[in-house]
């Protein structure tokens, strides 16, 4: 396997793979990477002759008051785990590798980035789709993995994918918990321990939700009014929000019809925790 930081090093070896005829995968993380992350590049690595992993904390997604500065790293560790997991390419790239000074070119995806995250979070999907419009032109994959656990982003992606005739796949991968439920996420070293007791609220919530809907419920209201008070018996919980969308589509809807996804954003102390579930 090889670690490169340059885009020319990146392309150079791909180009090579590609006149061999062979396929690539591309999994696009922001590293401190965890079995989440781990369980996409083993399914790239199934379904692909080469895979390459991405690691950059990408500035232009973080709003100003969040936590770009302290948000974990560890390539050493990173290194490690693609090495076993079979990839045979990190791509991780300085900020002005990705980024010129005078950078200002960037793709907004409109309508699905305006609900849910985007609407406490309202930079975050331009910047979401600008890094990931460029990796997809960097690493030009067949396919590329993306997790359930960000729900949105997968949609945001997959719209912008379509409307700009990116010729790659996008593959959705299901959301990988810890044995008490709690969705795996590199944020969720900052907990306490008394914040991870605590967090493990979002999936009890929506896990009674989605046997709400199971069981017939069709109104939105309700699903929304259970999930948010059981988190709220949770005193170190505060809710951003709760929500119940149309799945791809992203729009806020009053009757279950079709796909949805029910999503949360929990702060936890001062970490802010998402988890959803999706029925279709
Ligand atoms: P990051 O948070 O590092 O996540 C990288 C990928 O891993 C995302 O597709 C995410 O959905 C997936 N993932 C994270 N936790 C998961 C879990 N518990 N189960 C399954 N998949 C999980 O998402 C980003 O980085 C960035 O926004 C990025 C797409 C790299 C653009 O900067």
């Amino acid at each position: 396997m090889k670690l490169v930081h340059t885009i020319s090093e990146a392309r150079n070896i791909i180009k090579e793979w590609k006149k061999e005829g062979l396929t690539v995968g591309l999994v696009p993380t922001m590293g401190y990477l965890h079995d989440g992350h781990k369980s996409l590049i083993d399914r790239a690595v199934k379904e692909n002759d080469r895979v390459v992993v991405s690691i950059f904390v990408n500035p232009i997604q973080f709003g100003q008051n969040e936590d770009l500065s302290v948000y974990p790293r560890d390539i050493n560790r990173d290194t490690e785990l693609c090495e076993k997991a079979g990839a045979n390419l990190i791509f991780n790239p300085e900020p002005s590798e990705m980024y010129a000074s005078n950078f200002s070119t960037y793709v907004d995806a409109g309508t699905p980035e305006h609900e849910l995250c985007g609407k406490s979070r309202p930079i975050h999907f331009r910047g979401v789709c600008t890094v990931v419009s460029k990796l997809l032109h960097v690493a030009t994959p067949d396919k590329a993995y993306f997790g359930q656990k960000d729900a949105q982003q997968i949609a945001v992606v997959r719209r912008m994918v379509r409307d700009l005739n990116i010729d790659s796949e996008i593959i959705s991968c299901p959301i990988v918990r810890e044995s008490d439920g709690l969705a795996k996420s590199s944020r969720n070293v900052y907990l306490s321990a008394d914040e991870r007791k605590a967090a493990t609220i979002l999936h009890k919530a929506l896990t009674e939700g989605e046997n709400m809907v199971k069981a017939g419920e069709k109104d939105c209201s309700k699903i929304i009014a259970k999930v948010s008070n059981i988190i709220n018996t949770e005193p170190l919980a505060k809710i951003d929000y709760v929500q119940v969308v149309s799945y791809p589509n992203i729009e806020v809807i009053d009757k279950i019809e079709g796909s949805i996804l029910t999503a949360v954003a929990v702060y936890i102390g001062k970490t802010r925790l998402i988890d959803n579930f999706i029925i279709e």
